[in-house]
């Protein structure tokens, strides 16, 4: 792990422990104290243990009311929403720059599939909890390379204070896979950060791509999860996207004719010829095993060879829809697990027009300028105008005025004869 150095190593705690100084300890109190974004700041950092154990020490014994225990243990709170909303558009940014769909799809994967459904307390479960911006947790054999991922969303998460890592992930996770032209995914926000390395899963809680029963490690790992066959593969889908590097993970070619020259850092191998396009390729290629420089892990094989398994996969190579469909609602839950929410329910960045809801009342639409007429109200107009006899495409018959003309004309001369 050799790139743990320089650039990133301002992300890294171990190597930023002893900056942490009695002044800096306490203009962080004053911090606290005083404003709430500058302690959503400094809650989100790598910083925060060091932080805490200093600001304990400056405070012991200083004071013998609550204030100390406030201090101390700051309530999480969730992300800010529009900060959320400008984040996404800034890693809309970086994904049209650098290609890098397919490593934050990874990373959000990688942050969440720690999860351990056996396990009740946070953070000890693992999970979509911010843990893998932590060096012992990237130092894990099986996240080789995600220090780049973390490299790339540190200046989001700079000018974000106010957006979690759990949430950064994931929404860097889900927002890479729209535009890469998949499925607009159902996600919620307010994810809560770990705050400190001693909060990371052990080593050893995501997949093997070659172990000796790809089936049953793949349903050991997902089902403890709390993922079921259909989620495993639907999720492996995702591979539809990216590449792997001999010199990360040990698997696939250094380079071939589909990654020699990129986009982003040339080389290594992917699964599908368009690694940047998310559909259902991944489920075509590795059924056929037609093209040598296009990898097929054994735990991608295996999709075929599982008769549980193999139900999915066929369907999802021949239908897209299908995959799209399942790997939507796959990813959304392989989001949330593990995450504990502020608030609980978390929440949407989505813009949820007024669907099912009555159309609100707003004065300036109907005081100005000629208007096109609501459904409501042409309606209305038309069982108005057929209960006259008429219909808006046929006039009302002529005989239907000749009508009135007369009753109006019957009615005049009784007022004139009774009236006199
Ligand atoms: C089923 C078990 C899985 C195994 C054994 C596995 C294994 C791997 C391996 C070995 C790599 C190559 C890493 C490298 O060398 O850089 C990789 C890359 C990748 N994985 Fe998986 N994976 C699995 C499931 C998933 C899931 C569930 C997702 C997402 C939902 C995912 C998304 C990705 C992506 C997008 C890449 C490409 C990363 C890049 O190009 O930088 N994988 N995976």
């Amino acid at each position: 792990m050799a790139s743990l150095t320089g650039a990133t190593s301002h992300l890294l705690p171990s190597a930023t422990t002893s900056a942490t100084s009695a002044s800096t300890t306490a203009r962080l109190a004053i911090s606290f104290s005083s404003s709430s974004s500058s302690l959503k700041c400094i809650r989100s950092s790598p910083l925060l243990p060091h932080i805490f154990r200093y600001q304990k020490r400056a405070l012991i014994g200083t004071t013998s009311s609550g204030r100390f225990s406030t201090l101390a243990s700051p309530k999480c709170a969730a992300s800010d929403p529009d900060q959320l909303k400008s984040a996404r558009e800034d890693i809309k940014e970086l994904l049209k720059t650098t290609f890098c769909h397919p490593i934050l799809v990874r990373l959000g994967w990688h942050d969440a599939g720690t999860y351990n459904k056996n396990i009740e307390d946070w953070p000890q479960r693992g999970g979509a909890n911010g843990s893998l911006r932590f060096e012992v947790e990237l130092k894990h054999g099986a996240n080789a390379g995600l220090v780049n991922a973390l490299k790339l969303l540190q200046p989001i998460k700079d000018k974000y204070a106010g957006v979690t890592y759990a949430d950064l992930f994931q929404l860097a996770s889900a927002t890479a896979i729209e535009e890469a032209g998949g499925p607009k995914i159902p996600m919620k926000y307010g994810r809560v950060d770990v705050s400190g390395p001693e909060e990371c899963p052990e080593e050893g809680r995501l997949p093997d791509a070659g172990p000796p029963s790809p089936s049953s490690h793949l349903r050991d790992v997902f089902y403890r999860m709390g993922l079921n066959d259909k989620e495993i593969v639907a999720l492996s889908g995702a591979h539809t996207l990216g590449r792997s590097r001999p010199d990360r993970s040990g698997w696939g070619k250094p380079e071939t004719r589909y990654t020699k020259d990129g986009p982003g850092s040339p080389g290594g191998q992917s699964w599908t010829v368009q690694w940047l396009k998310f559909d259902n390729s991944y489920f075509k290629d590795i059924k056929e095993q037609r093209d040598e420089d296009l990898l097929v892990l054994p735990t991608d094989a295996v999709l075929f060879e599982d008769s549980s398994f193999k139900e999915y996969a066929e369907k999802y190579a021949v239908n897209q829809d299908v995959f799209f469909k399942d790997y939507t609602e796959a990813h959304a839950k392989l989001s949330n697990l593990g995450a504990k929410f502020d608030p609980l329910e978390g929440f949407s960045i989505d813009n949820n027009p007024t669907q099912g809801q009555p159309e609100k009342f707003v004065a300036a639409k109907y005081s100005t300028g000629k208007r096109e007429l609501s459904d409501a109200m042409k309606q209305k107009i038309r069982a108005e105008y057929e209960g006259l006899g008429g219909t808006p495409d046929k006039p009302l018959p002529t005989n239907y005025f000749l009508n009135i003309i007369i009753v109006i004309g019957v009615l005049a001369i009784l007022t004139y004869l009774f009236g006199n």
